[in-house]
């Protein structure tokens, strides 16, 4: 028997004006973090009041929002979204979602030891673990605060955990950690788990002009390519990442590396995801100020989703073509931080 077409239940799709079909979001669950890295934040790093960023319970109801539009994938961020009291939950809550196929984490280690276990077991697939440096006294002075051991003691019990998918994201800066990339693509392979290096992006004011410690991902693949034998892999997620595979001669690497390299502009047209900050802007580009503000909307209407809906749906009509970054430009081509849009 054939199905009459006005009968069939569609999930409403989220699509721009350029065609693009959004399905992926990275919601910043706190600006807070544990870390100061040197890339990301400036010493004295101000925080948000508490009363500023979405509470867990506004953060769930958003994720669901999104998720009965289409979306299939979240990744939660931060700051250090792991910091915040309770993220848990929130983590529990999100995984039970119909429709949702991937539940992600990108988190800077801290808090993993303790955390990975119940993190796979509310639902998160995969993990990105920032670590930029394998020296401990290096890894100290990028991220001012934090302790290698504590983040390889958390990797540990993350590949214990027994995540789908494990990457180490990595920032190259001139002068700091430019040497390491081949010891952390060994240290990856060793631990047969995926890496990626992130260039550095002029998000937020910082303690260091970004062209000064700038590293280009042709240089590092470069670089590793007179090390490896890599294969180019045509696997996208529909951002600004390129995969290589590494070989090895028993052929069993399933190693990947990935560059982010943000500052060419060929991936804008498969782009695939907005970005929601922990004050509930809806930043339809990582590198446009284009926004939505979705906090007045999720408290003015505790018991009502159809104004959020409708907000969300209207932002596709201001997603930019593309972004706009300039290593030369004296101020931030952004000025919010990271810590605050998520990666
Ligand atoms: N440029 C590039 N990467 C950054 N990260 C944080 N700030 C910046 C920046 N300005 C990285 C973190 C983390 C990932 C989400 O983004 O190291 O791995
Ligand atoms: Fe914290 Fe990540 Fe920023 Fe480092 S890069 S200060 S770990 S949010």
């Amino acid at each position: 028997m054939s199905m009459m077409l006005d009968n069939v239940i569609t999930t409403p799709k989220l699509i721009d004006q350029f065609g693009r079909t959004v399905d992926y979001i990275r919601l910043s669950i706190t600006d807070r973090c544990d870390f100061r890295c040197v890339y990301c934040m400036s010493e004295d790093m101000m925080f948000l009041p508490r009363n500023e960023v979405l509470s867990l319970e506004e953060c769930a109801r958003l994720v669901k929002t999104f998720v009965g539009l289409g979306v299939s994938k979240v990744r939660i961020t931060g700051g250090e979204p792991l910091v915040r009291k309770n993220a848990l939950w929130l983590f529990e809550e999100v995984g039970q979602l119909e429709g949702l196929n991937e539940l992600v984490l990108t988190t800077n280690g801290s808090q993993l030891e303790s955390q990975a276990s119940a993190l796979k077991k509310a639902g998160v697939k995969r993990i990105n673990i920032s670590i930029d440096s394998l020296k401990p006294e290096r890894f100290k002075k990028i991220t001012r605060t934090g302790n290698l051991e504590q983040v390889l003691a958390g990797l540990q019990a993350s590949i214990h955990a027994g995540f789908e998918g494990i990457k180490l994201n990595t920032v190259l800066m001139r002068g700091s950690n430019d040497d390491e990339a081949a010891d952390l693509v060994q240290f990856a392979i060793d631990q047969k788990i995926d890496i990626s290096f992130i260039e550095e992006m002029p998000l937020g004011e910082v303690d260091h002009t970004r062209e000064s410690t700038f590293v280009s991902n042709t240089d590092t693949l470069k670089l590793l390519q007179s090390k490896y034998t890599l294969l180019p892999s045509t696997e996208t997620t529909g951002g600004p990442a390129r995969y290589w595979r590494v070989a090895q001669n028993n052929g069993e690497s399933a190693t990947k590396i990935g560059f982010i390299s943000p500052h060419s502009h060929n991936f804008c047209e498969s782009c695939n995801r907005v970005r929601i900050t922990c004050k509930g802007e809806l930043y339809l580009c990582l590198g446009q100020e284009d926004k939505v503000d979705l906090m007045p909307l999720l408290r003015q209407n505790p018991n009502d989703d159809a104004p959020l809906i409708a907000a969300i749906i209207g932002s596709m009509a201001i997603k930019p073509k593309g972004h706009d970054f300039d290593l030369r430009r004296a101020e931030p081509a952004v000025v919010r931080f990271m810590s605050h849009t998520g990666g």
